[in-house]
C-alpha cells in the first residue's frame, strides 16, 4: 500500500533480512548456525515474544561495522519508500551491540550514514529512538544513556523493548526521569505480552507520549477510556502481533474494535524481515482479513503523522 504514511515502530535490528545477514557474516567472517536463507527461514516460527528474540539477538552477530549498520538502515529505507513511507522512528538496541563489543558510536555513526541522506536518497525524514533492553538492570539502561551523551543531537527519544513480562516499567523510573531532563522524548513497549497494568505505569511512572503496541489495554476499560480522553497514541503491529501469538489470526486482530472504540491507532511493522512483512504489507493485510475499508486506513495513516515526533512544519513537509 503506497499511502503516504509514517512509520513509528520500528527495530532497525528486525529489518535484517537473510539474504543481508548471510552478506554481512561473510563479510566480518561470522558463522552462523543456518546453511543458507532457507535454512534460516525455517527458523522464523515463533511460539511467543521470547523466542522470537532468541533468533533476533542471535542474528545480531553479524552487525559488526558502521558501514554494516548503514547498509541495514538503507535497505530498510528503499523498502520503506516502496511502501509509501515518508516519515520513519526508528528503534535501535545499543545494549545488545555493546554486549558484542560494538560501541555506541559505530551504530550511531554508521546509522546516521543512511538516516542523514535519507530525504535525499530515499524521500523519508527520520528520526532515532534509542531502546533500553527491560530484561536487563536499571543500572545498564542509565550507563547506556550516559554513553549516549556525545550523540544526543541525533536522538530524539527513548523506548523500553525486550522481554515484557516480569519487566515493569516502574524498573526504569530513574532513567526515564534523566531522559526527560535532557530534553528526550519517550515511549515504551507495553501491553504487548504485558499486563494493562503495564500500560497504566508507562504513562504514570515513565511519562510516555506513546504506548508501543498497547494491544492488552481492550482488557480493561477504564484504560481505554484514559487512552482516548488523553489521545495516547498506540503504535499497533498486527503482523507482528499473529507471528507471535499474541493473536490467533489476523481476523481476530482488535484493530477493528481499537479503533471504534475511539482510540489512536497507528500500524506499524515492528521487525519486519522477521514478521512477515514491511508496513505497507501491514495496511494490505488488515485491508484483506478485516475488510478495514479505504477511509479506515486513511485515518491510520494520518494517525501515524499526527502521532509522530515531527514538528508542525516538519509534518507538513513529509506529508
Ligand atoms: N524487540 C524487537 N522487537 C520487539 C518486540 N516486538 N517486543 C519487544 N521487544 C522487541
Ligand atoms: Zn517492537
Amino acid at each position: 500500500m503506497s499511502l503516504p504514511k509514517a512509520e513509528l515502530h520500528l527495530h532497525i535490528e528486525g529489518t535484517l533480512e537473510p539474504e543481508l545477514a548471510f552478506e554481512l557474516a561473510a563479510r566480518n567472517g561470522v558463522s552462523l548456525p543456518y546453511a543458507d536463507t532457507e535454512a534460516l527461514r525455517e527458523a522464523y516460527r515463533f511460539k511467543d515474544l521470547q523466542s522470537f528474540l532468541n533468533l533476533y539477538y542471535e542474528l545480531m552477530a553479524v552487525l559488526r561495522t558502521e558501514q554494516d549498520f548503514a547498509d541495514l538502515a538503507n535497505a530498510y529505507l528503499a523498502r520503506a519508500a516502496a511502501q509509501g513511507v515518508r516519515h520513519a522512528e526508528i528503534f535501535f538496541d545499543p545494549q545488545a551491540h555493546l554486549v558484542r563489543g560494538v560501541s555506541l558510536g559505530t551504530v550511531v555513526e554508521g546509522l546516521w550514514r543512511a538516516l542523514g541522506s535519507s530525504e535525499a536518497n530515499h524521500g523519508i525524514s527520520t528520526k532515532l529512538i534509542m531502546c533500553f533492553l527491560r530484561d536487563e538492570s536499571a543500572d545498564s539502561a542509565l550507563q547506556t544513556l550516559r554513553a549516549a551523551t556525545p550523540y544526543l543531537d541525533r536522538i530524539t527519544g527513548v523506548g523500553l523493548d525486550s522481554a515484557e513480562v516480569g519487566h515493569p516499567p516502574v524498573k526504569f523510573r530513574e532513567v526515564y526521569e534523566a531522559a526527560a531532563a535532557l530534553g528526550l522524548r519517550r515511549v515504551a513497549h507495553a501491553g504487548e505480552e504485558g499486563p494493562p497494568a503495564y500500560i497504566t505505569e508507562a504513562l504514570d511512572v515513565l511519562g510516555v507520549e506513546r504506548v508501543d503496541h498497547g494491544l492488552r489495554c481492550m482488557e480493561d476499560p477504564a484504560l481505554v477510556e484514559r487512552l482516548v480522553r488523553e489521545r495516547i497514541p498506540l503504535t499497533l503491529c498486527p503482523l507482528s502481533n499473529v507471528r507471535l501469538r499474541t493473536v490467533d489470526t489476523l481476523a481476530d486482530h482488535p484493530l477493528p474494535a481499537m479503533l471504534d472504540a475511539g482510540l489512536m491507532c497507528t500500524v506499524n511493522s515492528d521487525d519486519p524481515a522477521y514478521f512477515g512483512g514491511y508496513v505497507g504489507d501491514n495496511f494490505a493485510a488488515l485491508h484483506a482479513s478485516l475488510g478495514l475499508t479505504e477511509d479506515r486506513l486513511r485515518e491510520l495513516a494520518r494517525n501515524s503523522f499526527l502521532a509522530s515526533f515531527l514538528e508542525d512544519d516538519e509534518e507538513r513537509r513529509a506529508r
